[in-house]
């Protein structure tokens, strides 16, 4: 009995003395002490950023943990996440891919998930040039402006329907609608859900599968980390196959829908379908890179928007003050006879800073998403090693009391004293990254996020439900890769403009 307790006690202690000598030799920044096998896996709280913080006062701004065996890096100030995101850009540019991600990447034949490289190179370039330009993004104006004025429509139909005494709505589920139906619009040049918000047959599967991805993709598998553990996963492999092939012939079946269309009516519409089938092959693409080029839209244009927009009314109806002055502007920029369009936004000045203000304390990527050493670097006098995942804490921030002034307190005013940047040229407040990886969405999620709230707060005054107190909004994020508010806000609109403007304008 005494004997394989001795034993497996100095296999522990032999453990504990090779992974402190690593990390002194190897110079690699402090963190937790990890267990043998599973590293630190268990010591990290379901809401990472929030942990993370912790451990920052525990070891310092710059932190190492092992996931399993696998290095983890962790920065949460700005002089950091400018050796991460500027001076080491292109060393620090890979991906970490779990199995689900190389599956439904195709080994990174993607955008999101592709490693630095020539072919990232490439599809990075066509964002750019074709996808995200200007032009294209005013083309599809008139889809944005049309779902956020069906939300204001069936907002104002919702609070006003006789079984609803209290007035109270989830304004999730709005939210999600815009999102869902533009995101889907953009993409795949369809919108599957009637104006009584049914989703449709197609639609159905569509969220299926984005259901499904995240479920198989948020699983805790050791075997992601301690490699040779993987053969006890195999069921896993099999769930993650059926799954490609539910979203390679979902994919396909529109592909050939607009295609078809194309043949017929001679005419290439702006979404991305038609777009990247047109220039399949003036960029050389496979199959694979358009059906996971279309994916990455979905995936990270979905819930950001609306994870966003739910934020910042939180923070609005907390703040009343704040949300009286919006709605201030908004009558001196617009009036009370005509309702938001985006060519308004650039007029709205303190409406852009309440969006800069949500964003700074409740980004919706919060750990940005997670980079790849592809060569051996130095941050903060540290080794990173190759292979090491790079997790820049931009929740983290945006909150350094050592930079911001009241970081906790909601205060849009902040940006009128100082102009900080949100689109990766200031290191103290980075919701879409900075660098090479920089999200190629931005301009569009900052237009349809400030048009959603200018709608929002033009047409209702928001308020919460009798009984319940500022004090009483759960301000708590969920655990995830994105961050929606663990409670979904619930509120109560009251109208401020005539009748006639909440109808739906298409
Ligand atoms: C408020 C909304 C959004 C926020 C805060 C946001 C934030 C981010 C962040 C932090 C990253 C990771 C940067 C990095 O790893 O260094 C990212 C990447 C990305 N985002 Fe967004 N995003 C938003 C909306 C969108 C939308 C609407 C789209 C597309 C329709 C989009 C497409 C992408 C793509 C394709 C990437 C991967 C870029 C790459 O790996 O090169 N995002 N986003």
């Amino acid at each position: 009995m005494a004997f394989p307790l001795v034993l497996s006690l100095s296999i522990f202690i032999i453990f504990l003395c090779y992974k402190l000598y690593n990390r002194l030799t190897a110079k690699l920044p402090p963190g937790p002490c990890p267990w043998p096998v599973i590293g630190n896996l268990f010591n990290i709280t379901p809401v990472r950023f929030r942990c993370f913080v912790e451990w920052a006062q525990i070891y310092g701004p710059i932190f190492s943990f092992y996931l399993g065996s696998q290095l983890n890096v962790v920065v949460n100030n700005a002089e950091l996440a400018k050796q991460v995101l500027k001076d080491n850009d292109q060393n620090l540019a890979n991906r970490f891919r779990t199995k689900p991600l190389d599956n439904v990447s195709k080994n990174g034949m993607d955008l999101i998930w592709a490693d630095y490289g020539p072919h990232y190179v490439k599809v990075r370039k066509l964002c750019n040039l074709e996808l995200f330009t200007p032009k294209r993004l005013e083309a599809l104006r008139p889809i944005r402006e049309d779902e956020v004025t069906a939300m204001i429509h069936n907002i104002y139909r919702d609070s006003n329907k006789h079984c609803n005494v209290s007035k109270t709505l989830m304004l999730r589920r709005y939210l999600g609608s815009v999102s869902f139906n533009n995101i889907t619009r953009l993409t795949f040049g369809k919108r599957f859900m009637n104006s009584e918000g049914e989703v449709d047959k197609q639609g159905e599967e569509l969220k299926a599968i984005v259901t499904n991805g995240i479920k198989i993709g948020g699983k805790l598998n050791l075997g992601e980390f301690v490699p040779w553990l993987r053969w006890a996963f195999k069921d896993e492999d099999e769930a993650l196959e059926a799954q490609d092939r539910r979203l390679e012939k979902f994919t396909r079946i529109i592909m050939e829908e607009h295609t078809i269309a194309r043949k017929i009516t001679g005419e290439t519409k702006q979404h991305f379908v038609d777009a990247l089938l047109t220039l399949q092959n003036e960029y050389d693409l496979s199959d694979d890179t358009v059906i996971g080029l279309l994916w990455d839209m979905i995936t990270a244009g979905m819930d950001t928007i609306a994870i966003t927009v739910e934020w910042a009314m939180a923070e609005l109806v907390k703040n009343p003050r704040v949300q009286q002055k919006v709605q201030e502007e908004l009558d001196g920029v617009i009036g009370s006879d005509r309702i938001v369009n985006e060519t308004d936004i650039s007029k709205l000045s303190y409406l852009q800073h309440v969006v800069k203000e949500s964003l700074r304390l409740h980004p919706p990527t919060p750990l940005m998403l997670p980079h790849m050493a592809g060569n051996n670097s130095k941050v903060g006098g540290y080794n990173i090693p190759k292979g090491s995942i790079v997790h820049v804490n931009v929740w983290a921030l945006g909150r350094d009391p050592k930079i911001w002034k009241e970081p906790l307190q909601f205060w849009p005013e902040r940006f009128i004293e100082e102009d900080v940047d949100m689109k990766g040229h200031d290191y103290k407040f980075l919701p879409f990254g900075a660098g090479r990886r920089i999200c190629p969405g931005m301009n569009l999620a900052i237009n349809l996020v400030t048009s959603m709230l200018a709608h929002l707060l033009h047409h209702f005054v928001w308020s919460l439900p009798n009984g319940v107190k500022v004090e009483d909004i759960d301000m708590m994020e969920s655990p995830g890769t994105v961050t929606y508010m663990q409670t979904p806000l619930h509120v109560v609109p009251t109208p401020r403009l005539q009748l006639n403007l909440y109808t739906h304008v298409e």
